[in-house]
């Protein structure tokens, strides 16, 4: 039995989303999880991660392992206290950390691969609320846009605790996801905005009410079919960013680079301080883009199309 699930990228509304304001994030298909799960001869639920060089049996491992945990939930939410013996095959493309959304990837697409392996087939809204309890477990407090993204693999409109809201596309359009290389330290980041949200909530609501009007008016872009708009819209958002402090040089340095370089705009995107930016092009610049990204130090860029 095979699952998968994609990466993700926000492209509007972080930080503000946790004080629920809306934000907007879109499936970034051309990394993914897929989980295998197989029948096994070998007794117990042996797990192989490649990517992390795990291969051990399930009950090895610490209760608050990031892969393990998955697993016994999954178990526990089908009543399942002996599991058959199986091998449970996870293979990602995703970089770690880099706020692509790794951990819900790997959690939604094990939570499919296993539940249907068992022969219990998860709908999405089970699986988005189990993937969310997941996070919870690892990032203290996160909004939930990530494992809703990912679940659905669509673009969400996403306001906390409001019913799911996906949309499309009315035309098509190129954004050049530009990696520092940092681990974004998303939990800390978060932190401190609370802290100064706490010291001067006036001046912090104020900064999440334009940033809410910015996601607004980017969904109706892109509903319809006026992306181009959303260049301007980036910029906008990126200076909010900087003002709730989460940005850093390095981000900086990326979307001045994607500027320069032809982009119509650019942010930073995620918890910020480290992981990703990004930045809309035409197509036809998308390449020349991403190169410009490589010299302004990125590890990584990717192209994607948002249709
Ligand atoms: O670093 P990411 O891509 O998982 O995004 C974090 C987004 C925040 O709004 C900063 C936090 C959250 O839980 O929504």
């Amino acid at each position: 039995m095979k699952a998968t699930a994609p990466g993700k990228v926000i492209l509007f509304g972080e930080h503000a989303v946790v004080y629920n304001r809306p934000a907007l994030a879109v499936p970034v298909f051309q990394v993914y999880v897929e989980v295998e799960v197989l029948d096994s001869s070998a007794s117990g639920v042996w797990i192989h991660a490649p990517i992390i060089d795990l291969h051990a049996e399930l009950t090895a491992l610490p209760a608050d392992h990031p892969i393990g945990s998955v697993i016994l939930k999954l178990f526990q939410r089908l009543y399942i206290s002996q599991p058959p013996n199986m091998e449970v095959r996870i293979s990602s493309t995703i970089p770690v950390a880099s706020g692509l959304g790794s951990g819900a990837a790997v959690s939604a697409a094990l939570f499919r691969a296993l539940s249907s392996y068992l022969s219990h087939p998860l709908p999405n809204e089970q699986v988005n609320d189990l993937v969310f309890e997941i996070e919870k477990l690892h990032h203290g407090t996160p909004s939930g846009i990530d494992n809703t993204v990912i679940t659905y693999a669509m673009p969400v409109y996403f306001i906390k605790g409001q019913p799911i809201e996906t949309f499309y596309a009315g035309k098509p359009f190129t954004i050049v996801i530009g990696d520092t290389g940092i681990p974004a330290p998303t939990k800390e980041s978060v932190g401190d905005v609370r802290r100064l949200w706490l010291r001067n909530s006036n001046y912090y609501e104020d900064i999440f009410d334009e940033i809410a009007q910015i996601s607004l008016i980017a969904r109706r872009s892109i509903e319809s079919g006026k992306p181009e708009l959303l260049g301007e819209l980036m910029d906008h958002n990126h200076a909010f960013l900087q003002r709730l402090t989460v940005s850093s040089p390095e981000l900086d340095k990326l979307v001045t680079a994607a500027r320069d370089a032809g982009a119509l705009g650019a942010k930073l995107s995620g918890g910020g301080r480290g992981g990703n930016m990004i930045a809309l092009v035409n197509q036809a610049q998308a390449e020349s883009v991403a190169e410009a990204l490589m010299s302004a130090g990125a590890k990584r860029t990717i192209v994607t199309e948002v249709s």
